[in-house]
């Protein structure tokens, strides 16, 4: 027999006067005039600790959504017995019956949860609609069907036998528990961070993003009510730096599912370093973390085509897209043309809350954020280096805004060229048409990382040259086209050096990383 055929979810448009749209302001509006409290999820229990925190909209800071229960080391650790004690159970299950859980989940997303979780991140995370939909709604419904796909795929290689001995591998999941740890700004990666390797057999301990735990809650209802057997999956929250050494300080710790910034992962890594003969197994550390994603011009590029991937690719989501534009070279001739096309597009982009579904563009995550933002912005007022082109206002009075921003620098080190800033800002460099080899070496050699990038060109050995000499610069990289916007399935997401251990997500390359496989060796 075989898993239904996965397709990637068709998205919705949300356009004026559609049912869609209705339903999700509804929604919107009932989870905004209620509060709630999300638990601890361990096992079978939602446990309350006392020990809360409040959520609040990025883009309404003084409104409260309501609390989250923060765990102690006592929860944490239990949370990991539980795991474990349901770890045998769930792993000897045959895969038919796990994949059944997370394809009911894909279904429950698509169907009945679509709007809930929808709104959930629009208030929680400060998405648009549109946003919120090709995350929390499409692309975590693809991760969950396309990741049964390849399960399958991954069961079917078998090795070679003969009459004398047959030989089989037997997938298993590794020994032990997975431990999620997952971002803010993709309620689809925090969805799939703990799913996957759950998919494969394991058990998992998630930590979401205290800024994602809004729409956390609503994963781990979906779960639930699709029959993940209690312990598989439990959620904690609280002091990151506690929940982390409480975790890799067990012996039975097996995998680090990994999304958020390089020094974090990095610290992880050090720390799972210095346990590494605690541990009963060498653990899987798979890591998507920051970026500096680069747009490039060649001289024979379409400046509209350019533009418009600037004003998308830098700005959908404020920014906060680990595979966001955030450093751009154009050539000068094109500047001009291309620079007219960004500020008429930035003109048409809105700025408020998303309950607005006319607001383009809303609030960035946090406070922190916003200072750090506000930071360069104004270190770019004042630099002899620097000007700012478009933008460079902020308020912070009600939510965090803070209005896209293109920076001219005629620097091609310049700070905000080279630093991840996780924002609405992008900053441009202008080179001399005659200097394009130096311009492709300039952004290979720029920043410690290679997430995305995209190449904008007419001229087929431009782009082809570029594609090469930038083989090392970016996990995925575009050919005219905005560098955003990865669909599963389709673009296998992510990138190495500081960016990654390019383990792809929504591939089957991530899925292996999360069996322990058995060779069986049997003679006759
Ligand atoms: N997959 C997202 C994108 O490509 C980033 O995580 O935009």
């Amino acid at each position: 027999f075989q898993v239904p055929q996965a397709v990637n979810e068709p998205v919705k448009s949300y356009a004026p006067g559609t049912p869609e749209r209705e339903l999700v302001l509804q929604e919107y509006k009932s989870q905004y005039n209620s509060t709630v409290e999300v638990p601890l999820y361990i096992g079978s229990e939602e446990i309350k600790s006392g020990d809360t925190a409040t959520m609040s909209p990025p883009h309404d800071h003084k409104h409260i959504l309501g609390t989250y229960h923060k765990a102690s080391k006592e929860h944490v650790e239990k949370a990991i017995s539980t795991a474990l004690e349901a770890r045998e159970k769930w792993a000897n299950l045959e895969w038919e019956q796990r994949a059944a859980v997370f394809l009911k989940a894909a279904e429950l997303i698509a169907g009945p949860y679509r709007y809930k979780i929808n709104a959930a991140t629009m208030l929680g995370q400060s998405k648009n609609i549109y946003q919120a939909e090709i995350d929390s709604a499409c692309e975590l419904i693809d991760f969950l069907r396309f990741n049964v796909e390849y399960m399958t795929r991954i069961y079917e290689e078998q090795p070679e036998s003969s009459s004398e001995a047959w030989n089989r591998l037997e997938y298993r999941p590794l020994e032990g528990f997975v431990y999620a740890v997952t971002p803010f700004n993709f309620t689809a990666i925090a969805g799939n961070l703990p799913s996957a390797p759950a998919l494969m057999g394991n058990v998992a301990i998630w930590k979401p993003s205290d800024s994602q735990v809004y729409s956390a809650r609503v994963i781990m209802e979906v779960f639930k009510e699709a029959g993940l057997p209690d312990g598989v999956i439990n959620m904690v929250m609280g002091d990151p730096k506690m929940i982390s050494d409480t975790v890799l300080a067990s012996r039975d710790f097996s995998g680090l599912h990994f999304t958020g910034s390089t020094t974090v992962f990095k610290n992880l890594w050090k720390q799972i370093g210095d346990n590494i003969h605690n541990y009963r197994s060498y653990p899987r550390i798979v890591g998507e973390t920051g970026g500096k994603d680069f747009i490039i011009a060649h001289p024979t590029a379409h400046p509209k085509q350019v533009a418009t991937a600037i004003s998308r690719g830098a700005f959908e989501f404020q920014g906060q897209k680990c595979s966001a534009a955030s450093r751009v070279y154009l050539p000068k001739s094109l500047w001009q043309e291309i620079k007219d096309f960004v500020i008429e597009d930035l003109k048409s982009f809105k700025m408020g809350s998303p309950e607005d579904m006319s607001n383009f563009i809303t609030a960035v995550i946090h406070e922190a954020s916003f200072d750090k933002l506000a930071k360069f912005i104004d270190g770019a007022k004042e630099d002899d280096e620097a000007e700012i082109v478009v933008g460079g206002n902020y308020d912070k009075s009600k939510g965090y805004f803070v209005e896209p921003t293109i920076i001219l620098t005629s620097n091609k080190r310049y700070s905000t060229m080279c630093t991840e800033l996780f924002g609405p800002v992008v900053t441009i460099y202008l080179y001399e048409d005659d200097q394009w080899e130096e311009t492709l070496k300039e952004i290979d050699e720029a920043t410690e990382y290679a997430l995305t990038g995209a190449i904008f060109s007419q001229d087929r050995y431009a782009a082809a040259h570029a594609t090469n000499a930038l083989q090392n610069a970016a996990g995925n990289f575009y050919i005219n086209d905005k560098p955003t916007g990865a669909v599963v399935g389709q673009q296998p997401f992510g990138g190495a050096r500081g960016s990654g251990t390019n383990d792809k997500a929504g591939s089957i390359l991530n899925l292996y990383r999360w069996i322990s496989p058995r060779t069986i060796k049997e003679t006759f």
